[in-house]
């Protein structure tokens, strides 16, 4: 019989367990992936602490969840800056601020990022995403992460009334401290209208699906009552009790779910070395 010896430890009221007793080197048992998954679903946001990961490790301890996802091309104009040059492999994104002869190595460079989820620009969002730390600098760049769940259930019961079966446009501009403009010919920028409020394919839960860097307006609603509503929406999904911030170590290998949480980073010194590897696992549209 296979025995179970994960560890789970919660770390924030909010969401966020650290798991102990696993090394995500080595090939894992069903019954193991059944119990991570299981705490998955109850904590959103997994923290491994200590592991030594190859990209292949990586890549093969993320295939337990699903079909890996592709990075996402940057539109022509953008590509010089948001491609970096080593990362070769489609399925990895190299999220650092390190430039070699001027030129970025991966993507996300420097400084605060504000709350966003990744690839909420396309129809099919990244399900989940896993990112392991390889460099980092002597402070700051703590990754943040608010429970959706908890930030639907908080929205007041007549603002849900009046979004019910309305959607949101989501838009990716490239900014990671400012909000995506949406006010202009759009066409060639990548972008998708969501229901405000998703159902959870997995939990069958409600969340809160909108993020104050990208998600710009809501549908059949004048621009003022959009605006108004949104500042709302974003105050209450960034609410500090529904968050659980991480302090990275070396090491350190994360796992969220992009449908029910959405995250960010916290400023950090300029002039000093960040480096994590990220894959994803491939989404599906989501529904009201
Ligand atoms: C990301 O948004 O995928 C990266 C977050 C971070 O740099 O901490």
């Amino acid at each position: 019989m296979d025995v179970i010896d994960i560890e789970v430890t919660t770390l924030s009221a909010a969401c966020g367990a650290e798991i102990k007793g696993v090394d995500l080197k080595r090939p894992l048992s069903d019954s193991t992936v059944r119990a991570i998954k299981d705490a998955w679903a109850k904590h959103l946001v997994l923290v491994f602490r200590g592991q030594s990961l190859s990209e292949d490790d990586q890549l093969r301890f993320a295939s337990y969840f699903g079909a890996l996802g592709d990075r996402k091309k940057a539109p022509e104009q953008l590509r010089s800056r948001a491609e970096g040059t080593q990362q070769e492999n489609q399925k990895i994104l190299l999220v650092s601020n390190i430039k070699v002869d001027g030129k970025p190595i991966g993507a996300f460079g420097e400084g605060e990022f504000w709350f966003h989820i990744d690839s909420g620009y396309t129809p099919r969002p990244y399900k989940y995403t896993f990112l392991y730390a390889l460099e980092l600098p002597s402070t700051g760049g703590n990754t943040m992460f608010s429970n959706m769940y908890k930030a639907y259930e908080a929205v007041p019961a007549a603002l849900k009334a009046k979004l019910e079966g309305k959607k949101a446009l989501h838009i990716h501009e490239y900014n990671r401290a400012r909000q995506a403009n949406s006010s202009g010919d759009i066409s060639g920028i990548p972008h998708h209208f969501h229901p405000v409020f998703t159902t959870h394919p997995d939990t069958g839960r409600k969340t809160l699906f909108v993020d104050r860097l990208m998600t710009t307006r809501i549908e059949g609603v004048s621009a003022e009552e959009s605006a108004a509503v949104l500042d709302e929406l974003y105050e209450i999904g960034e609410r500090r009790e529904f968050i659980f911030e991480h302090v990275w170590r070396l090491g350190d290998f994360l796992m969220w779910d992009n449908r029910c949480t959405i995250h960010a980073r916290t400023d950090f010194p300029k002039d000093e070395r960040r480096l994590l590897r990220r894959c994803t696992v491939e989404g599906e549209p989501l529904h009201e």
